[in-house]
């Protein structure tokens, strides 16, 4: 196995800030990017971090939101190999936040949401030629063919695609694609060790 890798690796669900004290995020629970980030340690490679979720294990760069996150990526992306995007980006965020917060009134309340950029995808777009780029695909259905899609759509080296039960979740099934090869399925285990196995997809 190649060693001294320089790895990128996001983790946990991001916050899109309403106000001050409210935001929307999902279920992410960041298991599977610590312990990618882990398997990574263990492996001889080198590892960054960006993570929504505090952890003392590993240096760790901090970010909230999914707009601090890509801003993150972008400057750490061109010093290393391979990033793996195991966080759970928010793919909407309020179109407004509000200053002060917001005070509760008996009407109903309505957001307008707006898309955030898909780092992912800008990371497949600018990578170079010795660059890995492996994201992650949570599908209800179709999980084969939906991640298949992504993985040609963001021009990814690898996707790892898992159903949401995954989310938030000890365990997971994964099933994974390389560029030009064929799916390997990973059956249901330990976090840790669908991690192991994915860091050895590496080289
Ligand atoms: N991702 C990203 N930036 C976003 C949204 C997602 O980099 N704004 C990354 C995730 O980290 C993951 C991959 O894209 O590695 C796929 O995320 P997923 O939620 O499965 O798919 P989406 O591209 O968001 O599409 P959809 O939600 O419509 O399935």
């Amino acid at each position: 196995m190649i060693k001294n890798l320089h790895l990128l690796i996001t983790a946990g669900g991001t916050r899109e800030y309403i106000d001050p004290v409210r935001f929307i995020s999902n279920a992410s629970n960041g298991k599977m990017g610590f312990a990618l980030a882990d398997a990574a340690a263990k492996a001889g490679h080198k590892v960054t971090l960006i993570t929504t979720i505090k952890n003392s294990k590993f240096k760790s760069v901090y970010v909230e939101t999914a707009e601090q996150m890509f801003a993150a990526v972008r400057k750490y992306f061109p010093k290393c190999d391979c990033l793996i995007m195991a966080a759970a980006v928010a793919d909407y965020t309020p179109a407004k936040k509000s200053k002060l917060k917001i005070k509760k009134s008996d009407k109903n309340l309505t957001f307008r949401l707006k898309p955030t950029a898909d780092i992912l995808k800008w990371a497949g777009k600018n990578k170079k030629k010795n660059q890995i780029v492996a994201g992650f695909a949570l599908e209800d259905k179709n999980l084969r063919k939906n991640a298949e899609e992504k993985l040609k759509d963001k021009k990814l080296d690898m996707i790892i695609a898992n159903t949401p039960s995954t989310i938030g979740a000890e365990k997971a099934a994964v099933q994974i694609k390389q560029k030009n090869k064929n799916w390997v399925t990973l059956q249901n285990a330990d976090k840790s060790l669908i991690a192991k196995k994915i860091v050895a997809f590496i080289k």
